[in-house]
C-alpha cells in the first residue's frame, strides 16, 4: 500500500445517481409524468431529443446494478426517490408500487454491505405540480416536498441513515426559472426567479424539518450544492482571503443563507421591490442547522486579490484551458480541497460530503471490449489528492460520491455525454466497468490515493 497517500481516517466511498437519470420506466406502476418528461418532448430542448423514459433502464436491473456496486466494492451509494412514483398526484394518496421499488433498492443494498444514501429531490416534479402552482414559483411544491420527504422519512428511515433533503438548488430554480435552460425552460423576470429561488431553499427547510419528524430512527439530514468554489490565484494570503470573499458572495441566495438562515442585507438591498418575500418563520427552516453539508464540483473558478471595493477580482479562465467533454467541468487540481476549506472557514461546516465529483469523457470500447478512459481516472486521483490534502489538514471531509455510478441521461446533452465509471450500451443495457470504476475500486480497497 502507498503509506504516502493513505487517508489518516476511514471516508465512506461510494458512487451517486439520480432517479430520472437512470431508472426508465418512466410509466410503469403508476409513475406519473414529471417536469422533465414534458421539457424533453417539446422540439429542440434536449439534444438529439433524447428522454429518461428508458435510459439505463434500472428500475427493471436494480438487482444486477446493486450487485455491480458490490463487485466494484463501493461502501455507499447516493440514490434520488422519484416523487411522481410516490405521490403520482404530486399529493394526496401515496402509490404503494412506487414506494415498494425503493424499499426492494435499501434492503438489496443493505443485504449487500452498501449503504444508502438517500436524495429527496433530484430535479424529478410531477408534472402536475408545474400545472397546478407553476412548480417552485410557488411556496405549495416546497411544503409539499415537505410532505413527500416526511412519506419517504417514515417508510425508509428505519434503514436509510443519510438523507440530502434536495440536489442543487441553483440548478432547479436559476437555471430552469430565470435562465430557462433546464425543465420547465422559464425566463421569469428578476422579482419571480428570486421568488423562485427562495422557495427552493424553503423546499430544503421544510423537507428537513418532515425527515426529522418522520424519520422512525436516528438519521442525519444534509442538502448538496453546486456551490460556486473559488481558488486563491495561487496560495498566498492576499489571494485566499479574496477567494473566500469572492466564494462567501457568489453563493448569497443558497448556501450563505441555508448557512446563515438569513439573506445578507446587501442582497435585499440590491434587489429592492425585486427581493424575495419571505417571513422569519420560513428563515428558520432554511437556516435550521444539518448534519452535513455536500459539495458537487464541475467547474473551476479563480480570484485574485485587487484593489477595489470587493477587495477580489475573478480571473477568467482561458478558451483553451483544460476541459473535459462538457464546457462546464474544467481540471482543477485544488479546486475541491477549496470548496472542502470554504464549506467549513466561511460556512462552519463540520461534517461535509462530496455529493458528487466527476467528469463527461468521450469513452469508447476497443476491440477487447475495454473502456481506458485514462482522462477519467487522473481526474478521480487529482480530486482525490484535493480530498487528502483536505483530510490530512484537518478539515471535515467524510463521505465522498464520485458522479456517477454509471453512464446516464445526462439532462439537456440527453445520452451524448458520458459520465460513468461503467459503460452503458444504451442498445442492449450492458454494462462494463471503465479503467476508472477499476482504479476506484483499489482506491477503495486501499482507502488511499493511488
Ligand atoms: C449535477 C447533477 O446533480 C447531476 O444530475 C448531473 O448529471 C451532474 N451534475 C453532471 O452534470
Amino acid at each position: 500500500m502507498n503509506q504516502f497517500y493513505a487517508f489518516p481516517k476511514p471516508i465512506t466511498w461510494g458512487a451517486a445517481t439520480a432517479s430520472y437519470q437512470i431508472e426508465g420506466a418512466a410509466h410503469a406502476d403508476g409513475r406519473s409524468p414529471c417536469i422533465w418528461d414534458a421539457f424533453c418532448a417539446q422540439p429542440g430542448r434536449v439534444l438529439n431529443g433524447d428522454s429518461g423514459i428508458i435510459a439505463c433502464d434500472h428500475y427493471h436491473r436494480m438487482e444486477e446494478d446493486v450487485k455491480l456496486m458490490a463487485d466494484m466494492g463501493l461502501q455507499a451509494y447516493r440514490f434520488s426517490v422519484a416523487w411522481p412514483r410516490i405521490f403520482p398526484d404530486g399529493d394526496g394518496r401515496p402509490n404503494p408500487k412506487g414506494l415498494d421499488f425503493y424499499n426492494r433498492l435499501v434492503d438489496c443494498l443493505l443485504r449487500h454491505g452498501i449503504e444508502p444514501w438517500m436524495t429527496m429531490y433530484h430535479w424529478d416534479l410531477p408534472q402536475v405540480l408545474l400545472e397546478r402552482f407553476g412548480g417552485w414559483q410557488s411556496k405549495e411544491t416546497a411544503k409539499l416536498l415537505g410532505d413527500f420527504a416526511g412519506y419517504v422519512a417514515q417508510h425508509l428511515c428505519d434503514r436509510v441513515k443519510n438523507v440530502f433533503t434536495v440536489n442543487e438548488i441553483f440548478c432547479f430554480t436559476e437555471y430552469s426559472y430565470r435562465l430557462g435552460v433546464q425543465a420547465p425552460g422559464l425566463v421569469l423576470p428578476r422579482k419571480q426567479a428570486n421568488q423562485v429561488t427562495h422557495n427552493g431553499c424553503l423546499g430544503h427547510g421544510y423537507a428537513l424539518q418532515a425527515i426529522r419528524q418522520n424519520a422512525p430512527s436516528d438519521v442525519k439530514i444534509g442538502f448538496t450544492e453546486n456551490t460556486a468554489i473559488y481558488q486563491p490565484i495561487w496560495e498566498t494570503p492576499e489571494h485566499i482571503e479574496a477567494a473566500r470573499k469572492a466564494t462567501k458572495a457568489a453563493n448569497y441566495n443558497i448556501v450563505d443563507v441555508l448557512a446563515n438562515g438569513f439573506y445578507d442585507p446587501a442582497f435585499l438591498a440590491r434587489e429592492g421591490a425585486d427581493a424575495p418575500e419571505f417571513n422569519d418563520e420560513e428563515m428558520k427552516l432554511i437556516g435550521a442547522p444539518v448534519d452535513f453539508a455536500g459539495l458537487n464540483i464541475y467547474d473551476c473558478l479563480y480570484a485574485e486579490a485587487a484593489d477595489n471595493p470587493e477587495g477580489y477580482r475573478m480571473v477568467p479562465t482561458t478558451e483553451a484551458y483544460p476541459k473535459f467533454d462538457v464546457p462546464f467541468v474544467k481540471v482543477g487540481p485544488q479546486k475541491l480541497y477549496w470548496g472542502i476549506r470554504h464549506y467549513k472557514e466561511l460556512w462552519g461546516y463540520d461534517n461535509i460530503v462530496i455529493g458528487e465529483s466527476g467528469v463527461a469523457c468521450d469513452d469508447h470500447m476497443n476491440t477487447d471490449g475495454e473502456v481506458l478512459d485514462t482522462d477519467r481516472t487522473m481526474y478521480l486521483r487529482s480530486t482525490f489528492m484535493d480530498a487528502h490534502r483536505a483530510v490530512s489538514e484537518g478539515y471535515p471531509l467524510n463521505a465522498f460520491f464520485v458522479w456517477s455510478l454509471m453512464d446516464n441521461f445526462e439532462w439537456v446533452y440527453g445520452y451524448s455525454k458520458r459520465f460513468g465509471m461503467v459503460y452503458v450500451n444504451y442498445t442492449t443495457q450492458e454494462r462494463t466497468v471503465k479503467l476508472s470504476g477499476k482504479y476506484y475500486s483499489n482506491v477503495i480497497r486501499e482507502n488511499a490515493v493511488l
